[in-house]
């Protein structure tokens, strides 16, 4: 079960693998459940994505959607809270009916019950087809950070100090940085149909080598998926310049 490798010239031939992957699921089954993240990486991938609805009349409108992680305590007005990001990048450009679109919210009175409710979503939605994602720097994926088990699920964590000052380029300042959020498990990540995790410039080259050639730890929780049957990385040339080839490439 290695974890299949896409190494291309530049993000946005990221962008444009990522995205053709995506609508050819949507064309084979046009009620598919994706997952989505957020982050600079997958911008690029939803441009190109609202490009073929509007172009080539690519159609989410039977779609049903779950995002990986959300910060606690952001209204969804907030701009950098992920549900605003998702609106602007994504969902308010294609055919989305928003009920179909499910993210954490951060600001639920009891964020256990959140959890257990995001769970019970993804199973009552049937599961996710295809999960979108990218990863931190230190090897995190949604929000789940170093120290995050396989079989962790849907709940409220504390975000890692590195990964506040990485996220602090999209505030004012540091201290506005939300330290909790709710983050699905690296558990129900494992459970979609197919992961695709995308990559790019050479910051995340360590953490993408972990990943895929590290032993499998929760001190680098995206190793684990190397555990998953269907799991590709696309990653850019800098992100994959750290790699040592004894896996497959294709
Ligand atoms: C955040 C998100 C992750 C994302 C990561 C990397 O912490 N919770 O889902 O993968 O940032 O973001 P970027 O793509 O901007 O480097």
């Amino acid at each position: 079960m290695a974890i299949q490798l896409d190494i291309v010239e530049t993000p946005d031939k990221v962008a444009q693998k990522a995205a053709s992957i995506v609508a050819n699921l949507i064309q084979a089954k046009p009620n598919a459940v994706l997952g989505l993240a957020t982050g600079s990486t997958p911008v690029p991938t939803y441009k190109r994505l609202v490009q073929m609805h509007r172009k080539n009349g690519l159609s989410f409108a039977h779609i049903t959607t779950f995002n990986l992680d959300e910060y606690v305590g952001l209204p969804e007005s907030h701009e950098q809270s992920y549900r605003f990001f998702m609106h602007q990048n994504f969902f308010q450009h294609i055919d989305i009916p928003p009920e179909q679109t499910h993210i954490p919210n951060g600001l639920a009175p009891d964020p256990d019950q959140e959890c257990e409710a995001f769970e019970s979503k993804i199973q009552s939605a049937g599961g996710v087809d295809l999960w979108l994602l990218g990863i931190g720097h230190n090897g995190h994926i949604a929000f789940n950070e170093p120290g995050s088990s396989s079989d962790s699920r849907t709940r409220l964590i504390s975000i890692a100090p590195e990964t506040i000052t990485a996220n602090s380029r999209f505030f004012d300042h540091p201290s506005q940085v939300p330290r909790q959020a709710l983050t699905v498990g690296v558990a129900t990540i494992l459970e979609a149909g197919k992961i695709l995790l995308l990559a790019t410039g050479k910051d995340k080259a360590l953490a993408v080598s972990k990943a895929m050639n590290g032993p499998v730890s929760p001190n680098w929780p995206a190793s684990a998926l190397q555990h998953h049957p269907d799991c590709t990385f696309i990653l850019d040339q800098e992100a994959a310049s750290l790699m040592t080839f004894t896996h497959s490439t294709r």
